[in-house]
Formats: C-alpha cells, sequence, structure tokens
C-alpha cells in the first residue's frame, strides 16, 4: 500500500476551494492508501498570533475533517506542534541548503514584493519546515493544491541534497495535484481564499451561506435577457457540485433569458445545502465533544511518532549526532 503525507494549515475557517482543492482527495485515499494528514499549527504561526485562536482553529479544523469523512483509524491525523521531530530536522535541513535556493520560493517571492520589513525569518523558511513535515514520513505521495507544488519539488531537492550529503536517507515524494479543480473561483471570481475574503465556507451557519452565496459578484445582463452561463461565476461554482444533467438544465436557463442571477444563486444555495447536508450535520454533532476529539488527535501523533522518530534517528546517524 502507498503511503501518503498531507498537512493543512488551522488559518481560518475551511472554504470549499479547501474542500474541493484538498480536503476530498486526503479523504478519498484513505481507503487504499497508508495516510498520514496532520494539522499545520507550526506553519500558521507565520500569520496567527493569538492563542485563542489558534486553538480554536486547530480544534475547528480536526472537528471539520472528522465530519467530512475522515476515520482515524485509517489516518493517522495529528497537530504538527505535538512532534518535536519536526522542528529538529527542519533545522538540519536549515543547515544543508543555500539561501538563493529559497529565494526563489514564490510564497516569499509575493511576501517580499509586499513589503520585505514585514516577511518574518518563519516565513522564508516555511519550504523548509514543510519539507521535514513531508520527509520525515517517507510517504510516496503529497496531496496538495497546485499553490503547493513548488514546495513539494523543494522537499526533493531537499532530500536529494541530504541523501548525496550523507548517505541514501530520505525517500524522493511525487506530489499530486488533481488538475480538474485545480483553482475553485471565489465569489469575486478571483481564487477563492481566506486572504481575500471571498470564500464560500463549509461550516458557516445557514444565514452566513446565503450571505456568501447572494454576494456572488455577476455582470449585469437584465433578468429578461439571455445570458452566457460559462463567464458567470455563480454557474462555475454550479459546475463544480452538480451532476451533468443539472449542469445542462441549469445552462439552458442561463441561455433561454427570463433567469436572473438572483436565482442562479438560490439555485447555487441549495445545491451546497444539499452536497453538504450529512457533513453540517455531522460537524454540529462532534463539535462539543472535545474529549473525543482530542483523543483522536493523540492518538494519531501517537503512529506518527513512530514513523517520525524512526526517520529522524537514521538521520542523527547519518550526520554523526548518534
Ligand atoms: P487559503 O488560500 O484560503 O488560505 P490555504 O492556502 O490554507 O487556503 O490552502 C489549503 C489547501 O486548500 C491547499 O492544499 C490549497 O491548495 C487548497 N486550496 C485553497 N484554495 C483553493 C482554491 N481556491 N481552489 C483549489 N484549492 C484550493
Ligand atoms: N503549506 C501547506 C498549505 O498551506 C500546508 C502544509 C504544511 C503541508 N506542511 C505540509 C502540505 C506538508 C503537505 C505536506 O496548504
Amino acid at each position: 500500500m502507498k503511503r501518503i503525507l498531507s498537512g493543512v494549515q488551522p488559518s481560518g475557517k475551511p472554504h470549499i476551494g479547501n474542500y474541493l482543492g484538498a480536503i476530498r482527495q486526503h479523504i478519498a485515499m484513505q481507503k487504499d492508501h497508508e495516510c498520514f494528514l496532520f494539522i499545520a499549527d507550526l506553519h500558521a504561526l507565520t500569520t496567527v498570533r493569538n492563542a485563542e485562536l489558534m486553538r480554536q482553529q486547530t480544534y475547528e479544523l480536526a472537528v471539520a475533517y472528522l465530519a467530512l469523512g475522515l476515520d482515524p483509524n485509517k489516518t493517522a491525523f495529528f497537530k504538527q506542534s505535538a512532534l518535536p521531530e519536526h522542528t529538529e530536522l527542519c533545522w538540519i535541513f536549515d543547515c544543508i541548503t543555500k539561501m538563493p535556493f529559497l529565494e526563489r520560493a514564490h510564497a516569499w517571492k509575493d511576501a517580499q514584493a509586499k513589503g520585505k520589513k514585514e516577511v518574518t525569518v518563519g516565513l522564508f523558511n516555511y519550504p523548509i519546515l514543510m519539507s521535514a513535515d513531508i520527509l520525515l514520513y517517507q510517504p510516496d505521495i503529497v496531496p496538495v493544491g497546485k499553490d503547493q507544488k513548488q514546495h513539494v519539488e523543494i522537499a526533493r531537492d531537499i532530500a536529494t541534497n541530504f541523501n548525496q550529503t550523507f548517505g541514501e536517507t530520505f525517500k524522493l515524494p511525487e506530489p499530486l495535484i488533481k488538475e480538474e479543480v485545480a483553482v475553485v473561483p471565489g465569489t469575486d471570481g478571483q481564487k477563492m481564499s481566506k486572504s481575500y475574503g471571498n470564500t464560500i465556507d463549509l461550516f458557516g451557519t445557514d444565514a452566513e451561506l446565503k450571505k456568501q452565496v447572494m454576494g456572488i459578484i455577476t455582470d449585469s445582463t437584465p433578468l429578461e435577457e439571455s445570458k452566457n452561463p460559462e463567464t458567470c461565476n455563480v454557474f462555475k461554482l454550479y459546475k463544480l457540485f452538480a451532476d451533468k444533467k443539472e449542469i445542462e438544465e441549469l445552462a439552458e436557463k442561463y441561455k433561454a433569458g427570463g433567469f436572473g442571477y438572483g436565482d442562479a444563486k438560490k439555485t447555487l444555495l441549495s445545491k451546497l445545502m444539499e452536497y453538504f447536508a450529512e457533513a453540517r450535520q455531522k460537524y454540529n454533532e462532534i463539535l462539543p465533544k472535545k474529549d473525543y476529539v482530542y483523543d483522536v488527535l493523540e492518538d494519531g501523533a501517537k503512529r506518527a511518532k513512530k514513523v517520525a522518530a524512526n526517520t529522524l534517528e537514521m538521520a542523527k546517524k547519518k550526520i554523526g549526532y548518534i
């Protein structure tokens, strides 16, 4: 059975872009892979500076995964900060990685473009910590969104570098990117992202979800006129959740005219409510069960530690620490 490893940052409320771009794949893969999945709370410290928020976002993300179908018996599900192996290996990689190599990373370049003074050392080092996250578990596959592909490539380069310097230690993982849902559009048509405030959240209240869907930006074609579905954000989102027949039906309504964007948004909203009905109900059931959720994460950390500690020990022997 092939091994997969992935991580998700607890940096805000999970949205449908996260679901289609990442969460769904993680959950689908647990049936025929050995899975390790962690909440990247160490990475989240690059942006989250409030203990209550860190705790809450971590907890809610764990609940979200469990509600969406993560099976803790199949997947070792844990918090990154529970395993010091991640930061320890990160330092080792820091010492064998050259600065100009990291300066090529997109996230660093973007942050720098916005103002170098504001950028932390942690953000610069982000890809190294992520390399440690990955390589500790010797995974075959790392399922990630398109924006994370470069980070997996960096992990491969670092693994190669370490292996050449100290001897064969780390397996080179392959990134897995689902091309058909590569970028889910947000309510303003840009990439859906917490940082753009254009999300449709998975577990908001009914009223919040309605507000987000009704706020999707459309053009100003009058109600009675024929509309082009392919250029409409509402239709683009609907296509991601509806079946072929439903998509064709909605496209016909757009083209026929007499069907307004408000109607299209209502159609999308009820589709989303239907699609996520079970998960939304489960979320509310699991949310108050703190002992259960923390037990899942602790048990996952124990299972992860067996693998991570073993890899780290191997690396330390190669370096000459033990
Ligand atoms: P955000 O941009 O909202 O902060 P993250 O960067 O935390 O989201 O992304 C978490 C995961 O969800 C990553 O694997 C990322 O590739 C995926 N993802 C985020 N936004 C989208 C999107 N709009 N479409 C597809 N996948 C996405
Ligand atoms: N950087 C990833 C993101 O923002 C999260 C992450 C941290 C991750 N470590 C990882 C993903 C290791 C895959 C493997 O989405």
